[in-house]
């Protein structure tokens, strides 16, 4: 674990999923039509919506987020016993418009007044993107939203990462990148970056090769972290 930030940050890179946008949101909103198996939904849903992209990255299959996402959805559904097919595309369309952490708006708005340059990396395909950026009202204070459609396989292939030091010209160590998620971590730590896993859940460190060099509760001790306060 290092506490030094590389002296010229190029760029503050961020995960959506689970970092910026509340991946739970969608079932939190109709959890009285679910029933009893809300929560176990909400986490089946989210896992096999990872392993669909693990898997078909492995297999040579893309399809992209939103397609990964549905299959995820109708997977858990059946695998929990629920049935109702207009509740699929409720949370569905829920989907699209995930509510963002409390203090995303903040920090986003404390890094761009600073003169740093933010960015989104994400396994979303660009549309859905754009309808949860905007829904968030986020753009402003984003200066790039990098979808892993560009390079047609999810995160964590080094390809993934390599689509921000392209886009801005730095050196991978100057991306500052923020992930709730820790094998996303993982994967942008080995491809070079300065990582902060944003461990929100408390979640066991994993086994895998690179650590993150930093670890925060949510991104509110961003800021202080880049030096800003
Ligand atoms: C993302 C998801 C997978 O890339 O967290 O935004």
């Amino acid at each position: 674990m290092s506490d030094t930030l590389p002296s010229n940050i190029g760029a503050c890179v961020f995960d959506a999923y689970g970092t910026l946008l509340d991946f739970n949101a969608a079932v939190n909103q109709r959890r009285d039509r679910i029933g009893p198996r809300a929560d176990d939904l909400s986490d089946l849903w989210r896992r096999k919506q990872l392993e669909y992209t693990w898997l078909r990255s492995l297999m040579g299959r893309h399809a992209d987020f939103w397609q990964v996402t549905t299959d995820a959805l109708d997977f858990s559904m059946a695998a929990v016993g629920v049935t109702d097919a207009s509740l699929r595309d409720d949370l569905l369309g829920l989907y699209r418009t995930l509510a963002p952490y409390p203090e995303v708006e903040a920090t986003l708005q404390r890094l761009k007044g600073a003169g740093l340059r933010t960015a989104i990396l994400s396994n979303g395909e660009p549309a859905m993107l754009t309808d949860a950026v905007d829904a968030a009202g986020l753009s402003p204070m984003l200066d790039e939203v990098f979808s892993v459609e560009s390079v047609g396989i999810f995160k964590p292939h080094p390809s993934a990462y390599q689509m921000v030091v392209d886009a801005f010209g730095i050196d991978p160590d100057q991306v500052l990148f923020q992930s709730a998620n820790a094998w996303d971590i993982a994967g942008a730590a080995s491809f070079g970056f300065t990582t902060v896993w944003i461990n929100r859940g408390g979640a066991q460190e994993e086994c895998l090769p690179d650590m993150p060099a930093h670890t925060l509760p949510s991104l509110d001790g961003l800021p202080a972290l880049v030096g800003l306060e």
